[in-house]
């Protein structure tokens, strides 16, 4: 079959379209003519060689697909041949057939295109997890997210919106207008001024009760000043590095703040699909509504998938880069 091979670790160059060998469907997997697949950032690490795949997985990118079912496993008892699926994979997407545990695998909703429906999972199932799960957001609270027009950062916004939660995003300049269109009730410029200053502002130094984070380091002393009594801190990333200096542990005992990380790559297969069921149980019937939308930036053929990554590492989306499968 044809696929994105990485010639070596390195810079965008080394994605090349290539022959890999097609994966055959263990009992309880289906296999997918893929049409959509979606850039995520733990590709750029994984291309770089900073993001190893799971052991026993395919060393090919591809952390979502969107497709068509040709071939059912013989325990495989939810789709058949011809089922139009999507979902969340440990590897393998950047490709023309990828396996899927079919019980990771969700229904295309009615009226959703490959592309669209490629641009759900990873973020999704993301900030699912991150808000609902970890973050315990209730109807009523307020929410923070970093890197707010990201594509974890588009799905939050939303969800948390459906959540009946109050959003607050930090995102550069140019990004500010899309999240507040997305629903986020305030939208802070992190390059012009502290966020910790505008969010204490618009709170009246009551502070955020959830805090999602990619950028870490230089952000932690301002996070946790941002969160208020009994505050959750979930951290996804650590974009902006990984140290802090000099920081007093005696603010998270005074807060009674909980600092959660997590990375969705590394749970086990039942725990991703419990998630995948409950998120999709309670955001597909939004994507069907047109509550949620998925948040799809820019479509290339896959063929332009170095172009892709470039697009990506240079900070220019809003939402997902999509990948078209030909
Ligand atoms: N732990 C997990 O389970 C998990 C799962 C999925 C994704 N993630 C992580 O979540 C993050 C978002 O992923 P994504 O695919 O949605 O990303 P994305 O769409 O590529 O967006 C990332 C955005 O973050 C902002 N940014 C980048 N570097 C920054 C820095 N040093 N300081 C401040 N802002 C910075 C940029 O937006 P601005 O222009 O606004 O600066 C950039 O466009 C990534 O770090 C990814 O690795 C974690």
């Amino acid at each position: 079959m044809k696929a994105i091979l990485l010639k070596q670790p390195g810079g965008p160059e080394q994605l090349v379209l290539g022959e890999y060998e097609k994966p055959l469907p263990k009992p309880y997997e289906l296999l997918v003519r893929v049409q959509a697949t979606a850039l995520n950032r733990a590709d750029t690490l994984q291309r770089q060689g900073k993001y190893p795949p799971p052991k026993g997985e395919s060393p090919l990118l591809g952390l979502e697909v969107a497709g068509e079912v040709v071939e059912a496993g013989f325990n495989c008892t939810h789709f058949q041949k011809g089922d139009k699926v999507f979902g969340l994979l440990p590897g393998g997407g950047y490709a023309e057939y990828a396996v899927i545990h079919e019980e990771m695998a969700m229904a295309i909703p009615e009226g959703l295109s490959m592309e669209a429906a490629a641009a759900i999972p990873e973020v999704f199932l993301t900030a699912f997890q991150a808000l609902v799960w970890l973050g315990k957001l209730q109807a009523g609270e307020r929410l923070l997210v970093h890197a707010g027009a990201s594509g974890v950062g588009t799905a939050a916004i939303q969800l948390a919106r459906a959540l009946e939660a109050e959003v607050l995003v930090t995102a550069s300049e140019r990004k500010l207008q899309a999240c507040l269109d997305l629903g986020a009730h305030k939208a802070i410029n992190y390059k012009e001024v502290p966020f910790e200053d505008e969010v204490l502002a618009y709170t009246n130094s009551e502070g955020v009760d959830v805090l999602v984070d990619f950028i870490a380091g230089p952000y932690f002393k301002q996070n946790i000043e941002c969160l208020r009594l009994d505050g959750r801190l979930v951290l996804l990333a650590t974009m902006g590095g990984g140290k802090v200096e000099d920081f007093d542990l005696r603010r998270i005992l005074a807060k009674r703040l909980q600092v959660m990380g997590s990375t969705l790559r590394s749970r086990t297969r039942d725990y991703q699909i419990k998630l995948t069921q409950e998120m999709s149980a309670f955001v597909l019937p939004h994507f069907q509504s047109g509550t949620i939308k998925p948040v799809v930036d820019s479509v290339f053929d896959w063929q332009e998938v170095a172009e892709a990554h470039r697009y990506m590492e240079a900070n220019k989306n809003i939402g997902k880069i999509v990948l078209r499968v030909s």
